[in-house]
């Protein structure tokens, strides 16, 4: 059983330890776990090169961790709830040993396929169970998974096959979500237009909606896995081999494949799993996060497996058929740990309590936000009317890099205050650093927030640019790894993130570049530059201001450019990244030497032009005035 805290001293007790001896610390926690070899070393690390490793020469598997070590005792227990789109159509439920066999025989279809250890396989499926086999398919024979969101566009997808090096894509024919139906098979045909590298594509008939076969390549998952044996041996890994790749936005070019390992995740992703929801054997735990994204790894898939959770996957939105759905799902699957993000509350705020009168929620125990700030708001809210004041609400802080909960209470045990993450996991040392890279010590300090000492669960590369992974998390601040937020450690020593320092925005709890947004609008013929920045959105939490340069508008008219803008970033990236404001401009404020002073674009967009700071290296004054004049936001001057 892993170690689970129980009491607020409990907490402190473990902490001290946790930073007194951090190898003795996590040493005993990943004892809890079925190693094939133990470890020679807890961890061998340097943040300069940087190396990271914990567990060294240990072997194990993680689907042994998540099957084999559990089934005697919860084999027949459900593993997965699932609930499809629509409320009308039978729900699926699967048993750990269900669960198992079906990972087995997808996992021995794939070695037929030739896959191996090592080999990356790219998965683009929509939110069915299906599509959790597939990662653990791939876990149990080495092959790395690279899930990628199905809301991203085929160049996108293309882009994350292309880096990835993947010869197979697992795909759908397509995917519900709310009255919406996604064509999931035919995005990846388009991406996959003159990309030779894949051989194979696997496709699970979902919404049977038609679809183009290229027969020399596309097969279905029926076929796929007719005849294959439900048995499977589990590759042996090292700690440190990869499990899995997951692209995510950086401040500048393309989007990074974050390499996480074997040995190290997982005892990470189960350990803050049990001991931040205070998961009891038995009880029922609700993800609303998509596997596309790392919540949906590590907190939908590996950490509640990991305990051998009952867990609610759901295929559809929050606001479909009605606002209600979510209180329905809870209600129904007697939930008693609910784990989602700051923008579905904000969008259920905003339909009011009516929906939620008639549910019986009173399974629940815990509230779990994570992705974005929670306004207070959106916390009484969820708190009052979900929690019905009953429930703890965790406010998790973490990142794709992170690999697992890094600031968070310890759900009815460290006393919360709305939109403070508190404090930090066991094991996490955080440090609030300066501009000039000087830790400030004590209480009631703002700055970056840095991690000084490394945590099993850390991301070991970026894929095929090691090189990228030192600039951007161990260069800004030598010796630490910087998470790229800003963070005020209060009077109690409780942390609230203040959101990103770098050119990441976060749109309904999506991290998106603004680099990337923009490459995509400047593919447009008219448009000669332009600059994104996000403003404060009442649901989204920040929404997407777009400034472009256009000096013709050709027949269209200004509106008729904004809209194929926007219809250019969606097939670029996708619908998330569409902008929500699109000002045409004359100019971009730029500096002498030619850099754009987003500082000054993302104050306009604040809506407050009081103070833009030094301008006395602008280039052309008069161009900011132009904008504030004519801006899409009431600006304050
Ligand atoms: C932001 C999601 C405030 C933060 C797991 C971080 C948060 C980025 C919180 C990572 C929180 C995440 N409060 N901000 N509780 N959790 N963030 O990689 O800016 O998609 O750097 O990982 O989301 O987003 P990512």
């Amino acid at each position: 059983m892993i170690n689970k805290i129980n009491t607020l001293g409990g907490y402190f007790h473990e902490y001290q330890k946790s930073i007194s001896n951090p190898e003795q610390f996590w040493a005993q926690q990943a004892e809890e776990f079925f190693w094939r070899n133990h470890w020679t070393q807890v961890t061998d690390w340097d943040f300069s090169t940087p190396k990271i490793q914990w567990f060294v020469d240990a072997k194990l598997n993680i689907t042994e961790n998540i099957f084999e070590r559990n089934l005697y005792t919860h084999g027949d227990q459900p593993a997965i709830y699932w609930e499809p789109n629509d409320p009308q159509r039978p729900e699926r439920v699967l048993t750990y040993r269900q669960l198992l066999a079906q990972v087995n025989q997808f996992a021995n279809a794939l070695k037929d396929e030739g896959i191996r250890k090592g080999d990356t396989v790219t998965i683009y499926m929509p939110m069915i169970p299906e599509l959790a086999i597939a990662v653990l398919a791939c876990a149990r024979i080495g092959a790395i998974h690279s899930v990628v969101f199905a809301g991203f566009s085929a160049n996108a997808l293309q882009d994350r096959i292309k880096n990835s090096g993947s010869r197979i894509v697992l795909t759908a024919d397509g995917g519900f979500r709310g009255h919406k139906t996604i064509p999931l098979k035919s995005i990846v045909d388009e991406a996959l237009q003159g990309l030779d590298q894949v051989t194979t594509v696997v496709i699970f008939e979902h919404t049977q909606q038609p679809i183009d076969c290229h027969p020399e390549r596309d097969i279905s998952w029926h076929d796929f896995i007719t005849g294959k044996s439900k048995d499977c041996t589990a590759e042996v890994m090292d700690s440190e081999d990869p499990l899995f790749i997951i692209y995510t936005s950086g401040s500048t070019g393309q989007p990074k494949g974050i390499v996480h390992s074997s040995g190290g995740y997982m005892v990470y992703s189960a350990y803050t799993f049990k001991n931040i929801f205070q998961y009891c054997n038995g009880d029922v735990y609700f993800c609303t996060a998509d596997i596309g994204w790392i919540t949906g790894h590590s907190y939908l898939i590996y950490g509640p497996l990991l305990n051998a959770a009952k867990v609610v996957m759901f295929e559809g939105v929050p606001n479909w058929p009605d606002p209600g759905r979510m209180w329905e799902i809870i209600e129904k699957y007697q939930v008693n740990q609910f784990y989602t993000a700051p923008t579905a509350i904000r969008s259920l705020l905003a339909s009011g309590t009516e929906f939620l009168e008639d549910k019986d929620l009173s399974s629940l125990k815990v509230i779990g936000t994570v992705g974005e700030p929670i306004n207070e708001d959106a916390w009484h809210w969820v708190h009052d009317h979900v929690g019905q004041n009953r429930c703890p609400i965790v406010d998790t802080w973490w990142q794709t890099e992170t690999g697992g909960m890094m600031i968070a209470p310890l759900a009815g045990i460290t006393p919360t205050k709305p939109s403070f993450a508190t404090l930090p996991v066991p094991g996490i040392q955080p440090a609030v650093v300066d501009a000039e890279g000087n830790e400030l010590s004590g209480n009631s300090v703002t700055g970056n927030l840095c991690i000084r000492y490394p945590w099993p669960g850390m991301a070991r590369s970026i894929w095929g640019d090691h090189q990228r992974y030192k600039k951007t998390y161990f260069t800004p601040f030598a010796g630490y790894y910087f998470s790229g937020d800003g963070v005020r450690r209060d009077e109690d020593g409780y942390y609230r993130i203040l959101g990103r320092v770098d050119d990441v925005i976060n749109v309904s709890g999506h991290r998106l570049g603004t680099a990337e947004i923009e490459n995509a609008i400047n593919e447009h013929p008219l448009v000669n530059e332009s600059a994104i920045v996000g403003y404060p959105h009442p649901i989204k939490g920040q929404g997407i201001y777009a400034f472009v340069v256009c000096p013709q508008t050709s027949t269209g008219g200004e509106e008729g450019v904004k809209q194929s803008i926007q219809r250019g970033v969606s097939k670029r990236i996708g619908a998330i990244a569409k902008p929500d404001l699109i000002q045409i401009v004359p100019g971009l404020p730029k500096t002498r030497s030619g850099k754009i002073m987003r500082r000054i674009l993302r104050k306009i967009a604040e809506g407050d032009a009081t103070d833009l700071g030094d301008t006395s290296t602008l280039l052309d004054e008069q161009v900011v005035q132009q904008i504030i004049d004519e801006a899409l936001v009431p600006v304050k001057r």
